[in-house]
């Protein structure tokens, strides 16, 4: 197959910053994605209804004038959000779900929660409701190994979310690990995962290979081979648990080459396309429109896109830098040969 034609796809975890950042990534994303999940970690965050709505104008207003480009807006569970947040969300038609980070766990989330307990009558209001709940799945504890935050998340509280809540909605955001896979898969009630194509990529050699690559550096971290394999045979298994998610996350290069570089990884400007060499790689073509384009809209009872892209097998350069915003950033792939190119 040289040449493929997918409904077009939808982004479920994406960042977009804001000012003169968000202006230079909207076009990246709204090239290739319909719609995507907004993620609401701005300094402030986004925390209201009200934030949202004014987050999503400017999201628009940055839009390339020819897209249809459609920003699906979250809020940041904070230990202040109300059950009357929840309600305002629901009846509102562009908050599309809540999202958990613990506080301290990655890129501003010093406003996430400190006690997930504490926030279990605003989940519960999100069960009645149907919002779902987007789990950045890490515990911070300082005794717990980094590359074990996710599976001690899973045991210590996903399990006890899931039994507490058995119809809520709930996404595990950008899994990493096997342990994440395993749960998704067997779990009960209403529950998937996204996958970032940089955890299908690599393993966690490629923090070091050569030197030390801030540009590879990104939380949940970039686990052991034998994660990358599940997560390549869950995104490819035609499942409907699994969908794309890129958390293609923007920093500028002095922010990441830096003493205490920023996690994120800057994968939009090539993310269908390094999708399909995954994909491709994996025997499993056929199967990268479901998890693209069809199984992410069936979790959030959205009808998929109803256009199509074109992606051919056509090698080109991604550019060795970006200049976005009056910044420097460092793409996905920088300076090195992309094998798809979306004609369409
Ligand atoms: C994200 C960011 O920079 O906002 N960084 C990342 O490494 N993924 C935050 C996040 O999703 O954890
Ligand atoms: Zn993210």
């Amino acid at each position: 197959m040289n040449r493929i034609r997918i409904r077009r796809p939808d982004d479920w975890h994406l960042h977009l910053r804001d000012d003169a950042l968000l202006e230079a990534v909207v076009p990246a994303t709204a090239r290739s994605f319909g719609r995507a999940i907004v993620m609401p970690n701005l300094k402030p965050p986004v925390r209201t209804v009200s934030d949202a709505r004014a987050y999503r104008e400017r999201i628009l207003a940055a839009c390339p004038v020819d897209s249809d480009f459609e920003p699906l807006m979250t809020l940041y569970l904070t230990e202040t959000t109300t059950v009357d947040d929840i309600r305002q969300a629901a009846e509102s038609d562009f908050v599309h779900a809540v999202k958990y980070y613990p506080a301290g766990a990655t890129t501003n989330s010093d406003s996430g929660v400190r006690e997930l307990e504490r926030a279990y009558p605003v989940i519960e209001a999100m069960e009645k409701h149907g919002v779902p709940l987007l789990m950045h799945g890490e515990v911070t504890d300082g005794d717990v190994d980094v590359f074990d935050r996710e599976a001690v998340f899973i045991e210590r509280h996903l399990e006890k979310l899931r039994s507490t809540f058995p119809a809520l909605k709930m996404v595990l955001e950008h899994a990493t690990t096997s342990d994440a896979i395993d749960y998704v898969k067997s779990a009960s009630g209403p529950i998937a995962a996204t996958i970032t194509v940089h955890h299908l990529m690599f393993n966690r050699n490629a923090l070091f290979e050569g030197g030390l690559r801030p540009h590879h550096y990104c939380l949940p971290l970039i686990k052991r081979e034998r994660h990358r394999q599940a997560l390549v045979a869950a995104a490819t298994s035609g499942s409907e648990r699994f969908f794309l998610g890129t958390d293609s996350a923007p920093h500028p290069k002095h922010a990441k080459e830096s003493d205490c570089g920023c996690a994120g990884v800057y994968s939009a400007p090539a993310a269908i396309e390094l999708y399909a060499e995954v994909f491709e790689a994996a025997g499993a073509l056929d199967h990268l429109e479901g998890f693209a384009s069809l199984h992410g809209p069936t979790f959030y009872g959205l009808a998929p896109n109803d256009d199509f892209v074109e992606l051919e097998k056509s090698p080109w350069t991604m550019d060795a830098e970006l200049t976005a915003g009056g910044e420097t950033i460092v793409p996905l792939r920088a300076g090195n040969e992309i094998g798809w190119r979306q004609v369409r």
